[in-house]
């Protein structure tokens, strides 16, 4: 591994690789490293030459300050993962200066894509990660770029974001790895205070059993059973609820697949199959998960 601070410098390193026939796979990540980031290190050092992964607390994509200020970083022990993952890897650790030596001016819009879900609940987001996502494809230029299916919203933003800007690079949805308990693995997860991290895997459960519903309920039922459920979870078990600890679910929508709009009956969904993505907050922390129908 061979981490670098100067966006010059890694372009050189790219462009050397490059220039001696190497594929490049582009990892970009926040840090807080955890096994889910690590899963798609891996993936692509298997199947490119050269990997970059990218740690960089994006400030322009937090539209809640408080959020961006309590994000974990964690840079020595994220390069120390980065080394135990086998391959060539340049691990690229910008400062804000040098990701951003203007102020930004870039807007991106994402139509239908960025009206549901996430989109609403925080302005300007999309455009933010585009903003970054777009620099490092400019500064690694892969062949291949991995993201995680957690953040589902995000994957079909930057297929589209590929497409708007007509770079040629394959994107690599990568499944989403959990605690034992079934906990999406978050790097918000450290946030959590031991009795709301004993029942954040509620989130999952309740969304597997909603898997298990949508073979003979209609989707607004499963919809109202999700939210119902996780929102009622402190008064049904008020001994794994102590001082005020609660689900506050922000939103639980199915949707298609592909074009992220929810949809009315399952059949909607055709061939491009239906997703559930819910935005629980649980003991000042905002988790996400996505079920597959
Ligand atoms: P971050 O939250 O650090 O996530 C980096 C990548 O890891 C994303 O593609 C995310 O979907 C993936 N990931 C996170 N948790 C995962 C899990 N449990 N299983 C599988 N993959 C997981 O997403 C971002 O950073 C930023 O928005 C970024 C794309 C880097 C732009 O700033």
């Amino acid at each position: 591994m061979q981490a670098f601070t100067k966006i010059s410098e890694i372009k050189a390193a790219v462009a050397k690789a490059k220039a001696d026939g190497k594929t490049i796979g582009l990892v970009p990540t926040m840090g807080a490293l955890h096994e889910g980031h690590l899963s798609l290190i891996r993936r692509a050092a298997q199947e490119n030459d050269v990997v970059v992964v990218s740690l960089f607390v994006n400030p322009i994509q937090f539209n809640n300050k408080e959020d961006l200020a309590k994000y974990p970083r964690t840079v020595d022990a994220d390069l120390k993962l980065i080394e135990g993952v086998e391959g060539t890897i340049f691990a690229l650790v910008p400062s804000i200066e040098e990701m951003y030596p203007e102020p930004v001016k870039d807007v991106y819009h994402f139509g239908p894509l960025e009206e549901v879900m996430e989109g609403p609940q925080r302005p300007g987001h999309f455009s933010g990660v585009a903003v970054v996502v777009r620099r490092l494809f400019d500064i690694a230029t892969p062949d291949r770029a991995y993201f995680g299916e957690k953040d589902f919203q995000q994957l079909a933003i930057i297929r589209n974001l590929i497409e708007q800007i007509k770079y040629p690079i394959q994107i690599v949805a990568c499944p989403i790895v959990r605690a034992d308990d079934g906990l999406a693995l978050s790097s918000r997860n450290m946030r959590l205070s031991p009795a709301a991290r004993a029942i954040a895997p509620t989130i999952h459960n309740t969304l597997e059993q909603a898997a298990e519903m949508a073979e003979y309920e209609d989707v607004d039922d499963v919809k109202e059973w999700v939210m119902s459920t996780l929102a009622s979870f402190h008064e049904v078990n008020p001994d794994q609820c102590p001082d005020g600890l609660k689900f506050e679910p922000e939103y639980f929508e199915i949707v298609n697949a592909r074009t992220l709009q929810p949809i009315e009956n399952w059949e909607d969904a055709g061939n491009d199959g239906a997703v559930g993505c819910i935005a629980v907050w649980l003991d000042g922390v905002r988790l996400i998960d996505i079920v597959k129908f």
